[in-house]
């Protein structure tokens, strides 16, 4: 079975769908792991960066999740596999919401016809509805962008909070492998004490079961070649193959790997 790592964050523009392009991409061409991923953003960034139109796919998650279709999956895409979204995932929400096992939506649909995959990156979308949940339900690990600044290190006490009750209540299985600084500018002040306070932070949860062992990871660096790369549908390695900013997200992918 494929191990489920969700990239999960109520807040949007944390950098969720450009770490889950990025670490597919190093996960697929520098480990040779069999990668699937999983668009669950009604905004679809993560379809769009890897440089599908939304607007114009006929089948999305959206369907799997609503009619129980098989996963449309577009193969080989920057040598992972895709499961794309798009706007009319919106109304998920309030489709699902009547049905039997409505948390369970994408755990099930995930568990009948991924057993060619090493494993499954789903980037979540910024909110804390049905869809996150479905999200923390079909996951086994989290990783958890957190923006390196004071409003969103804030934003994340509730986060890790919530994740915690959520974890307790419907996936006692579910570990956070670690949180990732991200969009860190190192000039900054205000920047170096968000990441004082994440590695505070995850030092206090040390006792909680589901954070047991969860690391900080290296800071992502804010740097416009990200956007750069993705405004050409590629990961940064592949738009400057030397670029500084590749380190972390090596060190990332290899921590995933070890837990696989
Ligand atoms: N490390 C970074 N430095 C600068 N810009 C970034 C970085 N990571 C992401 N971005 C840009 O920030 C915006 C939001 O990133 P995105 O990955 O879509 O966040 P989320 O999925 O959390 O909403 C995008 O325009 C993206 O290109
Ligand atoms: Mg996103």
């Amino acid at each position: 079975m494929p191990h489920v790592i969700a990239l999960f964050n109520m807040s949007g523009g944390v950098g969720k769908s450009t770490l889950t392009m990025n670490l597919g991409y190093h996960l697929a061409a520098d480990h040779k792991k069999r990668v699937l991923l999983i668009d669950m953003d009604p905004q679809a960034s993560l379809t769009t960066f890897m440089g599908l139109t939304p607007f114009n796919l006929e089948n999305t998650i959206y369907h799997s999740l609503l009619n129980k279709g098989a996963l449309p999956i577009e193969k080989d895409v920057l040598g992972c596999d895709l499961v794309p979204a798009n706007i009319f995932l919106s109304q998920a929400e309030l489709k699902l919401s009547s049905e039997l096992r409505r948390e369970y939506k994408l755990a099930d649909t995930l568990a009948k016809e991924t057993s060619e995959y090493d494993v499954i990156l789903i980037d979540c979308p910024p909110s804390l509805g049905l869809l996150s949940v479905n999200c923390l339900v079909a996951a086994s690990t989290l990783l958890i962008p957190i923006q390196t600044e004071y409003k969103s290190v804030e934003a994340t006490i509730n986060l890790l909070q919530t994740t915690y009750e959520i974890a307790q209540e419907v996936n006692p299985k579910l570990k956070v492998l670690g949180a990732i600084p991200t969009m860190y500018d190192e000039r900054t002040s205000q920047a170096r004490r968000a990441l004082e306070t994440i590695e505070e932070m995850f030092l206090g949860l040390q006792n909680n079961p589901s954070f047991k062992g969860a690391v900080v990871f290296p800071p992502i660096p804010r740097r416009t070649d990200f956007a750069n790369a993705t405004a050409e549908h590629v990961p940064l390695a592949l738009y400057a193959p030397r670029h500084p900013a590749l380190e972390p997200l090596e060190v990332i992918t290899r921590a995933m790997v070890k837990g696989l």
